[in-house]
C-alpha cells in the first residue's frame, strides 16, 4: 500500500514538470510498476517528458494492445475515427476483402481492420525497418499475424494496380515548421520521419492519393487521415485524383479527420 503523502509527491514533480494529466499518468504507472524504487525511475522519466507510450511499452488502440517503442509512432485515439469510418462504409464482415495501410507503422490501423473482418487479409507497408519489426509483433501478439503480411517499402511502389479492396493511410501530415512547436513528448520522442509532413504538410497526399487511385480495384475505397485544418484542400485532391463519393468524417473532438473516396 503506497502512502498518499508519497503519492501526493510523484504527482506534484510531474505537475511541475508541465504534465497535466499527472493523476491519471501516475495511476497508470503504479499498475505498472512493481515497487517504489520502479514508481520513482517512471515518475522521473515521465516528468523529463518521455513519453508514457515509451515507458510502459505498449498502448491500447481499439480493442487491440499495441507494443509500442521510439521506433514507432504511438498510435492516438483519433486515429480509430479511420477505422470507424471504413467500418461504416464496408458492411460485409464476412468478405474476404484485401486491405493495405501505407505507413503503417505499428501495425494499429490494419490490425484493427483484420480484427473486425475475419476474412480479410492484410499488408503493412513502411519505409521504417525498425517500425515493421514493431509492426509484426504487433501482429502476433493480437493473434492476427496469420492474415497479416508486412513488408518495406516507399507509399505503394511496386504494389499491383487494382489489386485491393480497401488502401487505408495515416501519413504524415505535420508541417514542417509546426513541428518545432509541438509538445516535447512527440518532439523529442517520436520519429520524425511518422510526423514531417513537409512545407504545408500536403506533400505526401500529392503523391499517394494517385497511388491509392492506381491501386485499389473498381468499386475499391480509400481512408486517409488527415490534419484538422487540411479537409478542403486533400478532398479537392482526393477528386483530383479520381475519387468519387469523397466524405469527410469528424474525431469524437470534432474536428475533420479522416476523408474516404471510392473508386469508380
Ligand atoms: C503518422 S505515422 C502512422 C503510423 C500508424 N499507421 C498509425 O496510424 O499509428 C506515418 C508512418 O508513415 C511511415 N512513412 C514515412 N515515409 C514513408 C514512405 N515514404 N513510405 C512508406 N511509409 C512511410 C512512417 O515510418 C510512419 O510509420
Amino acid at each position: 500500500m503506497i502512502d498518499a503523502a508519497r503519492k501526493a509527491r510523484w504527482i506534484a514533480q510531474l505537475k511541475s514538470a508541465g504534465i497535466d494529466e499527472a493523476a491519471l499518468d501516475l495511476r497508470h504507472i503504479l499498475l505498472a510498476a512493481a515497487d517504489d524504487t520502479a514508481v520513482d525511475t517512471m515518475v522521473t522519466r515521465r516528468a523529463s517528458r518521455e513519453p508514457l507510450s515509451h515507458i510502459l511499452g505498449d498502448k491500447p488502440f481499439w480493442t487491440l494492445d499495441l507494443k509500442v517503442t521510439p521506433d514507432v509512432l504511438t498510435p492516438r485515439a483519433d486515429t480509430e475515427t479511420l477505422v470507424e469510418t471504413c467500418l461504416k462504409q464496408i458492411s460485409s464482415r464476412n468478405a474476404a476483402l484485401r486491405i493495405a495501410d501505407f505507413g503503417t507503422g505499428s501495425g494499429a490501423i490494419l490490425l484493427a481492420l483484420l480484427s473486425e473482418w475475419p476474412n480479410a487479409t492484410g499488408l503493412g507497408i513502411d519505409i521504417s525497418e525498425s517500425a515493421l519489426a514493431i509492426a509484426m509483433e504487433n501482429a502476433v501478439r493480437n493473434r492476427l499475424s496469420d492474415r497479416a503480411d508486412f513488408q518495406t517499402g516507399n507509399w505503394a511502389e511496386g504494389i499491383s494496380d487494382n489489386s485491393l479492396d480497401l488502401a487505408v493511410s495515416n501519413p504524415p501530415y505535420i508541417a514542417s515548421a509546426v513541428l518545432e512547436t509541438l509538445d516535447p513528448e512527440v518532439r523529442e520522442y517520436e520519429p520524425r520521419i511518422a510526423l514531417d509532413g513537409g512545407a504545408n504538410g500536403l506533400d505526401i497526399y500529392r503523391i499517394l492519393l494517385p497511388e491509392l487511385f492506381r491501386v485499389l480495384k473498381s468499386g475499391g475505397r480509400m481512408a486517409v487521415e488527415i490534419g484538422y485544418d487540411q479537409a478542403e484542400a486533400i478532398m479537392a485532391l482526393a477528386e483530383k485524383a479520381g475519387f468519387a463519393g469523397i466524405a469527410l468524417a469528424r474525431d469524437l473532438g470534432g474536428q475533420p479527420r479522416v476523408v474516404s473516396g471510392l473508386k469508380p
